[in-house]
């Protein structure tokens, strides 16, 4: 088994807040991140394929079929949005990296068979990023 790693890049603008609490709720668990207007992020997200070794190419998939897919359904999809009105997907759910990270995950999953999607890792910050995964 082999893992392997592409880093992807994409901006995005988003708010921390929950419509069903008020600011005061959202400023107590999210804090400048619950500001109304908005703020933005230059994201970084490592896609991490896991299966067996092509010993006829000495590769795991085609990076550029791992590419056009990352590209279409997730570059795509959220560069340059503002993640809570623009994608469906956070219409109710926070985007916050967590959630970023499993949404990205949940349209990635099962694009690459027979090649198994092993982890997302999502950069928000220099200094904080996560990682999901389903096992
Ligand atoms: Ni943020």
């Amino acid at each position: 088994m082999i893992r392997v790693s592409r880093r992807y890049t994409f901006s995005a603008a988003h708010v921390l807040a929950r419509e069903d609490w008020d600011q005061a709720r959202n400023v107590e668990i999210y804090g400048k991140c619950a500001n109304p207007s908005g703020h933005g992020h230059n994201y970084e997200v490592w896609v991490t394929l896991r299966g067996e070794l092509d010993p006829k190419t000495g590769r795991l998939v085609p990076l550029d079929v791992l590419d056009a897919i990352v590209q279409e359904r997730v570059v795509a999809r959220l560069d340059h949005c503002f993640l809570n009105r623009d994608v469906d997907a956070f219409k109710d759910i926070v985007p916050t990296a967590e959630n970023i990270a499993r949404h990205i995950w949940d349209v990635l999953k099962g694009e690459f068979a027979p090649v198994t999607l092993d982890r997302i890792r999502l950069v928000e910050t220099r200094n904080n990023s996560v990682e999901y995964s389903e096992e």
